[in-house]
């Protein structure tokens, strides 16, 4: 019955369960049959042999995921973004054109809003003017509906955001949440892709940030993701992965570049 489950999440998501790993599988799937209201993991397992499907299937994808995020998380990747990319913007930008962003499995946005406020501080601070979009993307739709929203807790404010951002870009209502301010918002469009299947993406974007996601693949479903966001990264543009994440040993179209202690990969011209 578990192995049924863990089959059905790894075709879907490519996460993989090993069988040592099996409790915190049935540790989820009982959350998910109080949450439906049925008495047991072996009810799921009834209905869902007929086919698992609509709030169920979203369910199930969404609990085995690890949403794992924070405000500015590894700030040295967001340094070597602005010197490598912002700071020679000209030569990824043609007169007039945005610079376009894909925080790819972005959970409940810390990353894109983070990206958002670290160019919005360098366009004051160099008095440049760059105009940027970002996409930030996950399959859980528990988590983009948060994302969208804007809005955190204290906690989550407090790991990474430095507080002058804060008190600029956020507001505090009753309820002690932080929520940021519409303009930030508008710079990031919300949408839900599964990075094991087609993306749906025409634009091709100048940079990509796919963190903390690849590590939960196996090789066949790493591979396939990074083959097809090389395709949808513009000639010269970068790739950024999680720090326990890396290319070593992989045949891709990437090349490793080390930027202020920390490893990017560049689109192959
Ligand atoms: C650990 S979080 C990382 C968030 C962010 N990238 C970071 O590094 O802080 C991993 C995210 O990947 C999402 N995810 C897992 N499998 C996915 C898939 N196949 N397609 C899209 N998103 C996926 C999860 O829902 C989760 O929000």
């Amino acid at each position: 019955m578990l192995k049924f489950f863990a089959k059905y999440i790894e075709s879907e998501l490519g996460i993989v369960y090993a069988e040592h790993n099996y409790f915190q599988l049935e540790n989820r799937l009982e959350e998910i049959a109080k949450l439906v209201g049925v008495p047991c993991i072996q009810t799921l397992y009834e209905q869902a042999k007929s086919g698992i499907s609509g709030q169920f299937k979203q369910m199930l994808l969404d609990v085995a995921t690890n949403n794992e995020t924070s405000f500015f998380r590894d700030p040295k990747v967001f340094k070597a973004i602005e010197n490598t990319i912002l700071k020679s913007v000209s030569s990824f930008l043609s007169p007039g054109e945005k610079l376009r962003i894909w925080s790819a499995a972005s959970s409940t946005g810390q990353e894109a809003l983070s990206l958002t406020m670290m160019i919005k501080e360098f366009n004051l601070k160099d008095k440049q003017h760059i105009g940027f979009s970002i996409l930030a993307s996950d399959i859980s739709e528990r988590v983009l509906a948060r994302a969208k929203s804007g809005s955190y807790t204290q906690l989550e404010v407090q790991r990474g955001m430095p507080a002058p951002y804060l008190i600029k870009y956020f507001k505090k209502d009753d309820q002690d949440k932080w929520t940021a301010s519409s303009e930030l918002l508008s710079h990031i469009e919300f949408k839900k892709i599964n990075l094991r299947g087609e993306f749906g993406i025409r634009e091709q974007f100048h940079l990509v940030l796919c963190r903390n996601i690849l590590i939960y693949q196996n090789l066949e479903g790493k591979m396939d993701i990074l083959n097809r966001i090389g395709k949808v990264l513009a000639p010269g543009g970068y790739l950024v992965l999680g720090a326990g994440e890396s290319l070593l040993g992989l045949s891709t179209d990437f090349e490793q570049c080390l930027i202020d202690g920390s490893i990017l990969y560049r689109k192959k011209k």
